[in-house]
């Protein structure tokens, strides 16, 4: 697909903290959810719409990360020499044309400040983010970032977002959009967004979606953004600042076929792998059955 962005910001640098003890020395993003870990139905989406330059915001313990997308020549070798043409199907996304990038977060100062490490590499061009611990819809079909893309370009647009509906219980957790209106419930300008409100404080149960779409002013805002919910320096906030100045931010709704699995809880973790399994081509059936015998 041709358009005109072509670099991708993925964080990866959060500690994961919500899942401990499984994430003290294992990446959250390297959670295996069915077949893959997390991080990689995430490269899958952005290589399917069509973004070339990976720039990962990592942080310590999370070389796995690296290690993932390297191309492992000798294991390549192996498989080749042994007949396991199979398995070797398995590592083709080593092969695919992308390039990857890597630089730390040295201060964990919130997701806002993440995305400014990436300034640099980023220049003057446009460039989506896609957070690391979040996959949209089973198996990472989702073609949400192209719609965003083509939104971003109609509209000549500084800023586009991935919002899914959630129950009001949950606006706690995400971003929140204030439309302009609904006349499309599709594709709707900002009239505001608001960083996890509580449910009496919620313009709407719209959520950040983990999904965005960047002209680089974006980072101008950064720079001048403080702290705000949990003393972090958040990017909702630096949109918000850029809406107040009259900038144009849409939002882009996910499918239900895009459904959000957020890896970054147990409860969504769980729910992810469940749902991964049961799709699985070879087991689903399998797991589907063992779980009508467990589940009374
Ligand atoms: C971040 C953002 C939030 C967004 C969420 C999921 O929160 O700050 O606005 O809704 O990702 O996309 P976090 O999950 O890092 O606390």
């Amino acid at each position: 697909m041709a358009n005109s962005v072509k670099l991708a910001v993925i964080p990866v640098a959060g500690k994961g903290t919500r899942l401990i003890p499984l994430t003290k020395s294992l990446p959250k993003e390297m959670l295996p959810v069915g077949r893959k870990p997390v991080v990689q139905y995430v490269v899958e989406e952005l290589n399917r719409c069509g973004l070339q330059k990976l720039l990962f915001i990592t942080g310590p313990t999370k070389t796995a990360i690296e290690n993932h997308f390297d191309l492992d020549m000798e294991l390549i070798n192996h498989l080749r020499q042994t007949g396991k043409e199979k398995l070797l199907m398995e590592l083709a996304y080593e092969k695919a044309d992308l390039q990857y990038f890597y630089t730390r977060q040295r201060r964990q100062l919130g997701l806002g400040h993440a995305i400014l490490c990436a300034e640099s590499f980023v220049g003057k061009e446009p460039f989506v983010v896609a957070l690391g611990d979040t996959i949209l819809g089973v198996n990472a079909k989702a073609r949400i970032m192209e719609r965003m893309i083509q939104v971003f370009e109609e509209k000549e647009a500084d800023a586009v977002i991935a919002f899914e509906e959630v129950p009001e219980d949950e606006v706690h957790r995400y971003g929140i959009a204030s439309p302009v209106d609904l006349t499309d419930p599709n594709v709707f300008q900002l009239a505001n967004i608001v960083e996890k409100p509580s449910p009496a404080e919620a313009p709407s149960h719209l959520a950040v979606a983990s999904r965005y779409v960047f002209q680089p002013e974006i980072f101008e805002y950064l720079k001048v953004t403080k702290p705000g919910k949990n003393d972090e320096i958040q990017l909702t906030d630096a949109i918000q600042s850029m809406i107040a100045d009259g900038k144009k931010v849409y939002g882009v709704r996910v499918t239900p076929e895009e459904h959000r699995f957020d890896i970054g809880n147990f409860e969504s973790y769980f729910s992810a792998f469940l749902e991964f399994a049961v799709s699985d081509p070879d087991y689903g059936e399998v797991i589907r059955e063992k779980i009508k015998k467990f589940v009374k």
